[in-house]
């Protein structure tokens, strides 16, 4: 029987254990222990950013990030973006923009975007771009994804966020 690993991790504000194989990724544990599904596999070798998660606030491949590596860290998944019941402006502009089609990619793009919002709250088009190069859509067109960024910047700096709200749901 294959020996599994105990983690201790804290996952959108709330501490979280599981257990897991030394070869399991941080997506297959995220996914098959913790039944965050949000995060999605791609191509699962780093090249798509559909399974983008923030570890230690930093925007990660998590099928290139083994679970054990989650250790003593903290981990921000789609699941803890929106806030008491509401999105965060960055899914609303997504949504009202049309910047989401099947949405395999959209979790990825939104945990990218929101950590490049809560380092810069103004960043440049191609700041916007150039954070968002490792994420892949091949169904709609990245521009409206960058106008919903840049809506999104444009209505946190006027205040429309409260980061300190509770997470609105663990699940989707
Ligand atoms: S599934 Fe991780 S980068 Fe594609
Ligand atoms: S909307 Fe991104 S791959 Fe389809």
């Amino acid at each position: 029987m294959t020996k599994r690993i105990h983690v201790s991790t804290t996952i959108n504000g709330e501490h979280a254990d599981f257990l897991c194989e030394a070869r399991q990724t941080l997506l297959e544990a995220l996914r098959d222990e913790l039944h965050l599904t949000g995060a999605k596999e791609g191509c699962g070798n780093g090249n798509c950013g559909a399974c983008t998660v923030m570890l230690e606030g930093v925007p990660v491949n998590s099928c290139l990030v083994l679970a054990v590596e989650a250790e003593g860290a903290r981990i921000e998944t789609i699941e803890g973006i929106a806030r008491d019941s509401r999105l965060h402006p960055v899914q609303q502009c997504f949504l009202e923009g049309a910047a989401l089609q099947c949405g395999v990619c959209t979790p990825g793009y939104l945990v990218a975007a929101k950590a490049l919002l809560d380092k810069n709250p103004n960043p440049s088009e191609q700041e916007i771009r150039f954070q968002l190069a490792g994420n892949l859509c091949r169904c709609t067109g990245y521009d409206k994804i960058v106008q919903a960024v840049q809506e999104a910047a444009r209505r946190l700096r006027a205040g429309a966020w409260d980061e300190s709200a509770s997470p609105a749901t663990q699940e989707v």
